[in-house]
This record gives structure tokens, C-alpha cells and sequence, in this order.
């Protein structure tokens, strides 16, 4: 029986058309096709899924998506990334699990949110916040420079650059309901981005103060050992996760590697972000991996991890 590869994603428009012919010609020999996925109101109930494989780029972002998934996982679909796990995941979680396998983090504070939904009264339901926050003890641990950023988020939205405690209270104070993080800016001298797919890693030399397009770094690539190190501790901190897909982000201080960000399930994939030769890398493993599971030759990292597994 053929094996259906459904792919689902937002406004980025150079990886799905490529992807989905690789897929078709190199999984033509293993029964194996893709397509965009097309969903509308979606029966529960429906026999065997469409879809054995869903490469998912926008759950986070379109809460419908989500929902599928996660009764698509449940029917045995390998669905990349584990919609469970993606939706539980949080930065300041994430410092703490690095921290716990050897892998160096910023000082990291979790901040109790500015303002909470209309009929919250802090008089009454938030009775266990300490009121009005010691900011002076938050910043003696984090230092300064500092960065507050939201504890789940993406595309540098509400990303704050903070140099004196005055900044940080009038950035807080613009934050509303996000639960945010203030972290110790590391001063680096070097910053790497990781491709992580399926186990293989992909380093990029990265430069986040240039224009969009032009951060990944291709013509002056890591020293061989710093890159090497990287992938070891890209692979470890995505295959703590359980992604089969994600980027980690590293900034480079006197020798040492300081995880910045790894909840990227949706790694950027755009051709002219990570131009050529990381596209066709990037083209290359996710075939392999989407073939994989279509074929049953591989297991997403995932499956069996939820206690429901178990019972059905
Ligand atoms: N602790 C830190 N020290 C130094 N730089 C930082 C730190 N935290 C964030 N940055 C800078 O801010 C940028 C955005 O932060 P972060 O990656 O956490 O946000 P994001 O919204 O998840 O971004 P993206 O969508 O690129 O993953 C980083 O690429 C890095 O340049
Ligand atoms: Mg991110």
C-alpha cells in the first residue's frame, strides 16, 4: 500500500514545492508520496489516516493544526515534530534541562507576567506572587547586559536588548500577559547555528546583527573543533527533546558554548537564509527522514514516550 507524506505550512514558500518532488521522485521506488496536506473539519473518527508521515512547520501558530496532530499521532502517524511535546516545551525549562546534561546557559530568571486576563483579581487569585518583584536581587544574579524574552516564542518577537535597570522596567512593563525570561546577554566572540535532522547536524557560523538574509555565515565557516562540539551538543540537547528536527543556537564565549536557543521545532528552511548548499542538505535529510518513518524503516524518537501509548 502506498505511504502519504502530508505537509503543513505557514507563509514560507522555498521549501515545500522542492521538498515535496524530492520526496515524490526518491520515494516513487518504496511507495512513498507527498503532498500538501488539505484538512477542513476533520471526522475523529476517520480508518486509516491519510497521512503516515506530517511534516508540521505551523501547529504552533494555527491551533487546529495541533489538534489534528495529536489524534493523528495517537493513529500512528509520525508526525514531525511530537505536537505534545512542542506545545509543553519552554526556554526556561530548556536552560534547566541543558544545564542538567553538561551543556553551558545564560543565568536565566522566569518572571511572574506584568498584567493576567480580565477577571483575574490579583487580590484574590494571586495571592502566592510576591508583590512588587525584587528587581534589585533578579539583576544582581543576571547581570547586566541582559535579555528578556518570551519563555515560548520565536522570530525575535518581544525580544528585549536590556543595558540598565531602567530598561528592563519599561520593557516589563510593555510584556502584558507573556510569560517572560530575563537572561545574562553572553558577550561573545563567535555565534553558531545547528541544522539538527534525524540525528545529523548541519553548523553554521551566525551573525545575528546582519540583515535577515544574510546572518548564516557560508564563507567563513567554525574552526573544525568548535563546529565539532556544537553538533555533539546539538544532537544531545535535541535528542533530550525528543524533536527530530530543531535548531540550536550557540554563543561563544572564551572557548565555552552557551545554549541561547533551542525550541525551534520549525527550523528556518528558507533557500536564501541558508543558501544553497544548507537548502540541499536541509532537502536531503528530510527526504531520508520522511521515507524512513513512511517505510517503517525508522521510529520517530517520540513514539511510545506518552503514557496513552501504552494502552492502545
Ligand atoms: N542570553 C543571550 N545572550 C546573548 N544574545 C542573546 C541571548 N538571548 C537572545 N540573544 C540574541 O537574541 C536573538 C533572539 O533570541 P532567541 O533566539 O531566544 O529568540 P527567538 O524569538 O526564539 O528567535 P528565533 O526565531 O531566531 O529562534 C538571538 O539570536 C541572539 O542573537
Ligand atoms: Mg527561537
Amino acid at each position: 500500500m502506498e505511504a502519504r507524506v502530508g505537509l503543513l505550512v505557514g507563509v514560507e514558500n522555498t521549501f515545500p514545492e522542492p521538498f515535496i518532488s524530492l520526496v515524490n521522485r526518491r520515494g516513487r521506488a518504496h511507495g512513498v508520496v507527498a503532498e500538501m496536506c488539505r484538512l477542513g473539519g476533520t471526522r475523529e473518527l476517520e480508518g486509516r489516516q491519510r497521512y503516515q508521515v506530517i511534516v508540521d512547520r505551523i501547529s504552533h501558530e494555527v491551533p487546529f493544526y495541533r489538534a489534528y496532530l495529536k489524534s493523528a499521532a495517537l493513529q500512528g502517524s509520525a508526525v514531525i515534530n511530537d505536537p505534545f511535546w512542542w506545545e509543553a516545551d519552554e526556554k526556561f525549562f530548556e536552560c534547566t534541562l541543558a544545564r542538567r546534561l553538561g551543556v553551558a546557559v545564560p543565568r536565566t530568571v522566569i518572571l511572574p507576567n506584568k498584567e493576567y486576563i480580565p477577571y483575574i483579581e490579583p487580590e484574590r487569585s494571586l495571592r502566592n506572587l510576591e508583590y512588587p518583584l525584587d528587581w534589585e536581587g533578579i539583576l544582581s544574579y543576571t547581570g547586566l547586559p541582559a535579555v528578556l524574552k518570551p519563555n515560548t516564542g520565536g522570530g525575535w518577537r518581544d525580544v528585549y536588548m536590556i543595558d540598565t535597570p531602567e530598561e528592563l522596567i519599561s520593557a516589563y512593563d510593555r510584556t502584558g500577559t507573556k510569560t517572560m525570561i530575563l537572561q545574562e546577554r553572553i558577550q561573545w566572540q563567535d555565534y553558531l547555528r545547528c541544522i539538527v535532522i534525524g540525528g545529523e547536524v548541519l553548523v553554521f557560523r551566525y551573525d545575528p546583527h546582519r540583515p535577515f538574509l544574510e546572518r548564516y555565515v557560508t564563507d567563513d565557516p567554525p574552526p573544525h573543533a568548535l563546529s565539532e562540539l556544537a553538533a555533539e551538543q546539538a544532537r544531545t540537547l535535541t535528542d533530550a527533546l525528543g524533536y527530530d528536527v530543531d535548531t540550536v543556537e550557540f554563543a561563544v564565549r572564551d572557548g565555552v558554548l552557551y545554549a541561547i536557543d533551542f525550541l525551534n521545532p520549525a527550523p528556518d528552511f528558507d533557500r536564501f537564509s541558508i543558501k544553497e548548499a544548507g537548502f540541499n542538505w536541509v532537502l536531503s535529510k528530510m527526504t531520508q527522514l520522511v521515507i524512513g518513518y513512511a517505510t517503517g524503516e525508522l521510529d520517530p524518537p517520540w513514539r511510545g514516550a506518552h503514557r496513552w501509548w501504552r494502552f492502545v
